[in-house]
């Protein structure tokens, strides 16, 4: 007990379009990115041929259900929402002149059901998806033409929610590119380094540009970046790889750095030399990097070690990340390893380098939940997790770091992104529906959605320190 979050603190929840819609190809919505990793990010890119089914196309059915969902956030005491606009309900190919009304109807519809319930949105502009044709067709953020096309896109939603959305983020997990180019900029996954970070600067552009949209159609909003929290320690204090380090956590740090700071930081020019590339940059663009974020938003979910010793790197090839096991932590079934400290560590590093306002937009425990004979499903692992994160960030507000809000990663159960399992559960609230897709989709309270309830209702008061557990 002890701690009372500020007031003006945001509680909630996140989710994202192509994990909880479903509804693929209904009102005119062109197929995206996403429609062509059936089995997750991590899984092949297939082209899709009339017939084929695949979980996502389903998902939740929240295209259809998400009235009866927002009451339950409300019912939790939800102030704020993360979601994400499907990019190809609004442009089915991404450059059309004109946006398709459904997909826009669809959202305003969506945004209103939130107001009724006092629920802030929280709108991703992209969050792992793009409409599949500008990657066909234009090769994706390689390609500069698809600058245009993302500020099309900005601006358009700007303008049609402008009374409705007053937060907004740019690109989920911007960072995330390095590891999967296909999801995170639309190229092929064997793509060089100098392909890639091509695609990434293009992407920089577009965001800076959507910021700058912002800024001018919707002067009281707010709009950030988002990165993934990847946060690393040296696995040993030798001076090599706490040096390593550095520059591994520069990897990530490279893009809130452009997006806070409007410029290339010095580093990048001997980490660009060092990996032979040479990006074609134009004045125009660097005049536009110069808008920058308001916040700085972020997952965080894990965080790993980093080592300049060969045998240690080895032992983490394989996973995405390529995070070097930490000895001290335990993982998630998953293989994710926990540390709550982590999460109070990474929220002082950001203030340190920023000062700017921070937003944790996904944080959670992916795991499995047992359905009792009697309904119930008694997640008192999550509970655990949530509690031991939520009070590191109250730790956090104590060393005077600025946090605008907490969203935690799928408060209803969601199709995961690696590998579009529904059996790794995040909710608050069950969905009936495996990772076949048989299930009839209802709803259901689990145990902490009642413990969120209390924190919520609480500010935190409800939360259990270390020292009392
Ligand atoms: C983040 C993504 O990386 O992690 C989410 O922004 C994703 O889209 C979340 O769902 C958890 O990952 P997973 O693979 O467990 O769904």
């Amino acid at each position: 007990m002890g701690y009372r979050f500020p007031e003006s603190f945001l509680w909630g929840g996140a989710v994202a379009a192509n994990q909880v819609e479903g509804a693929y190809d209904i009102g005119s919505k062109g197929l995206s990115t996403s429609d062509l990793t059936p089995q997750g990010l991590l899984g092949p890119i297939v082209e899709r041929t009339p017939g084929d089914a695949c979980i996502k196309d389903v998902a939740i059915d929240f295209y259809h259900r998400f009235a009866q969902d927002i009451a339950l956030f409300a019912e939790m005491g939800f102030t704020v929402l993360r979601t994400s606009i499907a990019w190809s309900r609004i442009f089915p190919d991404g450059d059309e002149a004109e946006p398709n009304e459904d997909g826009l109807a669809f959202y305003d519809r969506l945004f209103d059901e939130m107001a009724k319930h006092r629920i802030q949105p929280l709108v991703t502009l992209s969050h792992y998806e793009m409409p599949y044709s500008l990657v066909k067709k234009h090769g994706g953020w390689g390609n500069r033409y698809t600058i245009d096309c993302f500020e099309r896109y900005a601006t358009t939603v700007f303008k049609r929610y402008r009374h409705k959305v007053k937060y907004w983020l740019t690109f989920n997990e911007i960072n995330m590119s390095l590891h999967e180019p296909f999801t995170g900029v639309g190229l092929p996954r064997d793509s060089s380094r100098q392909q890639i970070y091509q695609a990434i600067h293009h992407q920089l552009v577009a965001s800076a540009k959507a910021v700058k949209a912002c800024h001018d159609i919707i002067p009281d909003a707010k709009i950030g970046n988002m990165l993934l929290g990847g946060i690393l320690y040296p696995l040993t204090c030798k001076p090599a790889d706490v040096m390593k380090c550095l520059m591994q956590n520069r990897e990530w740090q490279f893009f809130g750095d452009v997006q806070v700071r409007g410029a290339y930081p010095s580093y990048m020019g001997r980490t660009l030399k060092d990996l032979g590339i040479t990006l074609d940059i134009s004045e125009e663009d660097l005049h536009a990097l110069k808008e920058t974020v308001d916040f700085v938003s972020f997952s965080y979910y894990m965080s790993g070690c980093s080592s300049a010793d060969e045998n240690e790197i080895a032992k983490a090839r394989g996973n995405i990340l390529d995070l070097i096991p930490n000895p001290y932590l335990q993982s998630s079934e998953w293989g994710w390893q926990i540390d709550p400290e982590g999460l109070r560590y990474l929220l002082n590093v950001l203030y340190d380098r920023y000062q700017k306002p921070l937003f944790i937009v996904e944080n959670g425990l992916g795991a499995k939940d047992k359905l009792e004979a009697d309904g119930s499903i008694n997640d008192d692992y999550r509970i655990q997790y949530l509690n031991d994160h939520l009070v590191q960030v109250a730790e956090a507000l104590e060393d005077g770091v600025e946090v605008l809000g907490y969203t935690s990663w799928g408060p209803i159960d969601l199709v995961s992104a690696s590998k579009a399992e529904m059996s790794k559960r995040y909710g608050f609230i069950y969905v009936d529906r495996d990772d076949k897709g048989c299930g009839s989709l209802e709803r259901r309270r689990k145990k902490s959605f009642y413990w969120y309830t209390d924190i919520i209702k609480s500010k935190g008061e409800q939360l259990r320190s270390v020292a009392e557990e």
